[in-house]
């Protein structure tokens, strides 16, 4: 069994070839299956932090999850930046009430069946032309993350952000987070269909009944590497 598990990572170790099978399982499977966010109260997280003072940016995450992994990172990533001067708001993307408020936005979506989640959508597509106006970061939670190398970014990028940029094309994000997510058999509410996608996902990258590929540090850098931008472009 462990030779087959071995054989068959080494099969899939393409991350563009396995998200592809689950993109077609999914459309096999599942087409009446849409993805409504989040299912649990406990993945919704907003808060607000940070210093008002008149010298601050005010910066919006809105994010978009269904098992609260990304809504984790937009949390932390908030932190992060209050604790760096910033004022935050983290905010499930549908709950936006004026993203006008923001000197910037990032805008971040856990990704299924190699698409971004139908809210982050929607508000990309609703905002389009505010965001083109004030500095705009995507980020993404993924399985396709599962390792953080220069090869995996690339291709999480060209898989998962590179097709909603070209919808967009005059959004032109001051920074894109490709970062791992997390599967939790113990604690998530999965649907039939999500179930048989994470136990394949499960054998071809070795977990039982949970992992999780976010890597706090690699996202505080990033954050340092944002901070760093939004500075200069000031
Ligand atoms: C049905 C399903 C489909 C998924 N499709 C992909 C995918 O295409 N690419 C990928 O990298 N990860 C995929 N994942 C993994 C999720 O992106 C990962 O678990 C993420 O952390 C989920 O975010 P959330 O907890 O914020 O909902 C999929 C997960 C499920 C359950």
């Amino acid at each position: 069994m462990k030779k087959f598990n071995t054989h068959l990572q080494k099969i899939f170790k393409s991350t563009a070839i396995y998200f592809s099978l689950i993109a077609f399982a999914g459309l096999v499977f599942c087409s009446a299956i849409g993805y409504g966010a989040p299912r649990t109260p406990e993945d919704l997280i907003e808060i607000s932090c940070g210093e008002k003072n008149q010298s601050s940016l005010k910066i919006l995450i809105a994010y978009d999850t269904i098992h609260g992994s990304t809504a984790e990172v937009a949390e932390f990533i908030g932190e992060d930046l209050c604790d760096r001067g910033y004022q935050a708001d983290v905010r499930f993307v549908a709950n936006v009430p004026d993203s006008s408020l923001y000197d910037a936005v990032i805008i971040g979506s856990g990704i299924y069946q190699t698409n971004w989640l139908p809210d982050a959508l929607e508000y990309i597509n609703q905002n389009y032309e505010a965001l083109t106006r004030v500095p705009t970061a995507l980020f993404i939670v993924c399985a396709a993350m599962s390792e953080d190398t220069p090869e995996s970014r690339e291709s999480a990028r060209q898989n998962f952000v590179d097709p909603l940029l070209a919808q967009y094309p005059d959004l032109e994000p001051v920074s894109i987070g490709p970062f791992g997510g997390a599967v939790d058999f113990n604690t998530n509410q999965y649907n039939t269909f999500e179930k048989i996608v994470l136990r394949i996902l499960g054998l071809i990258l070795g977990y039982k009944d949970s992992a999780d590929w976010r890597n706090w540090e690699a996202i505080s850098d990033w954050t340092a590497g944002l901070d760093a931008q939004l500075a200069e472009e000031e």
